[in-house]
């Protein structure tokens, strides 16, 4: 295949904080170092938030010139030197949460990654499909697997996350994230079938993607969404119906609604918006408890108190305020998929079995721009808000 005697390549590079990336060609294609490392061909490109976000607020940019882009979809050009499911010519995606490495960022021809955060996708799959579904997959399952510690093994044989990290040895699990994997959660408060989740900020792919795992494992789930704009669609898509969906606009209606209906039973939180919405959801989870927690006027007898802690996630944010007692505040250590291959192995097997049975739908496609100039103008679409309530991907080849 071309990728083994292809030596230069078109990348594009970052050159500095507020710049356009620019189109270069004559650029080394990555080499493979580990023997689990494997060489990419990029057919699509999915765009994140992250790759307009990192060079507007000048964060997440490792070194300059830089090489952005976390998530591809592609065929295996090299295989990995050990032995491994991946063959030459297989139509795949990748999900590159490692920013540190260039060679692995997705804004080039060719791209390494580690077999362990490759994904075959079956013919049913398209490229653009596949392009825009890995970052938010990582994301769900970590935040469900990991912050709210649900076991997914009953869901085609999904992983147990939580289980998982603590079996591996501890020194394998980044030091800036081993108290969420390790302390998180304990045992007796993890989510099971039946509990309820809010997930603010409903439209985002990584909110659809958490959504329809959640389903997939029993939890009841509460959507929380500008409905004017996306309540018709998201009411509309079976694997995206909630059990409750809940207009976004007047946040104080929406936290009444959600404690009228679930009241104490709602422990599980999800934030994709930022610090205004999961302060609110904050309100939601705390609300009730006080309530709860009231002392009963006599002669009635005490109401049953409860102790479980509830769980707020935060993709983007966490409220300023330091955690009330009762609520335990999580930030999603993303960077297992990456740094811990027996998780990062664990859920792109998962995602095959996924999407193979199709028990997951990806991300509607929204946009679709072509060639590397096209990741500026996505960027630009994206800067304006015009993407909303899926992804924008390019087309590198047809
Ligand atoms: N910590 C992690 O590991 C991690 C992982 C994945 C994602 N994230 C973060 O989580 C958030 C959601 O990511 P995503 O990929 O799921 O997002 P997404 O699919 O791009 O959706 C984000 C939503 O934000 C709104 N939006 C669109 N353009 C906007 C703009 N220019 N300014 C403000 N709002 C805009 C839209 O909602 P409405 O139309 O409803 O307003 C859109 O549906 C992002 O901040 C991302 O960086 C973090």
């Amino acid at each position: 295949m071309a990728g083994s005697s292809v030596k230069a390549q078109t990348v594009l590079l970052l050159h500095g904080p507020r710049q356009a990336y620019q189109i270069t060609n004559g650029y080394n294609v990555p080499l493979l170092v580990e023997d689990d490392e494997t060489l990419i061909q990029t057919y699509t490109i999915g765009l994140n938030p992250i790759d307009w976000k990192a060079p507007d607020y000048n964060f997440g940019i490792a070194a300059l010139p830089y090489i952005a882009g976390r998530e591809l979809a592609g065929r295996v050009a090299i295989t990995p030197q050990k032995n491994s499911r991946l063959k030459e010519g297989d139509r795949v995606l990748v999900i590159s949460t490692d920013y540190r490495d260039l060679r692995k960022a997705a804004y080039q021809e060719y791209v390494v990654s580690s077999d362990f955060n490759v994904a075959r996708i079956p013919p049913s799959i398209s490229f653009q499909q596949a392009a825009g579904l890995g970052v938010a997959f990582s994301a769900a399952a970590i935040t469900l697997g990991i912050c709210m510690g649900i076991d997914f093994s009953s869901v085609l044989d999904g992983p147990d996350l939580l289980q998982l990290v603590r079996s591996v040895k501890s020194e394998i699990i980044p030091e800036d994230v081993r108290a969420e994997c390790l302390q998180g959660i304990t045992d007796d408060e993890r989510a099971v079938p039946g509990d309820w989740v809010a997930v603010w900020g409903g439209s985002s792919t990584s909110a659809n993607i958490t959504v329809q795992l959640a389903r997939l494992a029993g939890l009841k789930v509460i959507t929380i969404v500008d409905t004017a704009k996306h309540g018709l669609r998201i009411s509309g898509c079976s694997a995206q119906r909630p059990d409750l969906l809940i207009d976004s606009h007047d946040t104080d209606r929406a936290v009444d609604i959600i404690n009228k209906s679930v009241g104490s039973q709602l422990r599980f939180a999800l934030d994709t918006r930022g610090r205004d919405s999961a302060t609110v959801l904050l309100e939601a989870l705390t609300r009730q408890k006080r309530l709860n927690e009231a002392p009963p006027s006599p002669p009635q007898t005490p109401r049953e108190l409860k102790t479980q802690t509830s769980h707020l996630v935060g993709l983007t944010g966490l409220p300023k305020e330091t955690a009330p007692e009762g609520i335990a505040y999580h930030t999603v250590p993303i960077k297992l998929f990456h740094s811990v291959p027996a998780v990062g192995e664990a859920l792109v097997l998962w995602l095959e079995r996924l999407l193979e049975q199709g028990l997951i739908k990806p991300p509607p496609i929204i946009g679709v721009e072509s060639g590397f100039d096209g990741v500026n103008k996505g960027l630009d679409r994206m800067r304006s808000g015009e993407i909303s309530g899926g992804r924008l991907v390019v087309d590198l080849l047809a």
